[in-house]
């Protein structure tokens, strides 16, 4: 059975679904989006989802009409219903409107909610047991003055992107993307953090990444286990020198990360804090979150 894709309230196949080709985020990167994940039947942390999307619409503008938070969460539940979808990954992605020409004024700004659903392994396991290794991207992210790195956008994806090539030209698993300052801002789909001495450190929203609800998750998990965790701006030198370093992203989870720029992080294998961490969010996962009923 194939699955359907929510377009607007309307449920269509998913080979049979399209977008106009006048869709602003078609044209011009106009949108918004967020990818969500289900486990065991439970959406994890679906308001905090919907809230960003929202936020991001209302920070750029968008015309959301009668698209509230418990609209949108309908909608997201409704279309894992429909695909009996238990456990995997949810694409929620929101547009401007219909039309030719970058104003707003100029176009239909009836914006558009589409909602599908897909099964996604970032990482095969050994990754998770061995951890990753890095690179410095020479790509940066863009300064927060220019777009406030909360804004989860399509546009400003296009540097992630570059960064990500940057990574597969050297058969890294991840990229550290900096700010314009040379500070450590995020990697290109995925938080960071490091822990010294037994403290959690990861850089504020401010040094341009998106605020992560992994990320946050990842703090509230290891907070509960009794470690200090900090927001602190970081420089490529505090990952070299990190007794352990570990990345996190609805896509990829909570997942160790081991060199960076053919540095050694620590000894090289994944620390234990960051295992406590990684055990802690796989159970939690598993039994929080909104039931699919
Ligand atoms: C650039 C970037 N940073 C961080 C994250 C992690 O955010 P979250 O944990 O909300 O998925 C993502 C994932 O969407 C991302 O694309």
């Amino acid at each position: 059975m194939s699955d359907f894709v929510y377009i607007n309230g309307d449920f269509v196949p998913a080979e049979q679904a399209t977008v106009p080709i006048f869709d602003h985020g078609h044209l011009y990167g106009d949108g918004v989006f967020e990818g969500v994940r289900v486990y065991n039947g439970r959406i994890f942390r679906l308001i905090e989802h919907t809230k960003r999307l929202l936020f991001s619409a209302r920070a750029l503008g968008f015309n959301l009409g009668s698209l509230t938070e418990s609209y949108v969460n309908d909608a997201i539940v409704e279309t894992c219903k429909r695909n009996n979808h238990q456990n995997g990954y949810i694409r929620v992605n929101l547009t401007r409107g219909t039309g030719l020409g970058l104003d707003p004024k100029h176009i239909d700004t009836n914006p558009r909610l589409v909602i599908a659903t897909k099964q996604l392994a970032l990482y095969p396991e050994e990754m998770y047991l061995n951890g990753l290794s890095m690179i410095t991207c020479a790509t940066r992210v863009p300064s927060p003055d220019a777009i406030d790195p909360r804004i989860k956008c399509t546009g400003k994806y296009i540097n992630n992107i570059m960064a990500k090539m940057e990574a597969n030209r050297v058969g890294a698993g991840e990229g550290i993307m900096l700010n314009q300052q040379g500070y450590v801002a995020e990697a290109t789909g995925d938080n960071v953090f490091v822990i010294r001495d037994g403290v959690i450190v990861t850089p504020p929203p401010s040094s341009g990444c998106l605020k992560g609800i992994t990320r946050q998750a990842a703090m509230d998990l290891a907070t509960d286990l009794g470690f200090t965790v900090r927001e602190e701006t970081l420089s490529v030198y505090d990952i070299y020198t990190a007794d352990e370093c570990f990345l996190t992203g609805t896509a990829a989870e909570v997942i160790p990360a081991v060199v960076l720029d053919e540095r050694l992080i620590g000894s090289g294998k994944p620390g234990p804090i960051t295992n406590r961490v990684i055990d802690a969010f796989r159970a939690h996962v598993k039994v929080s979150g909104l039931v699919i009923d």
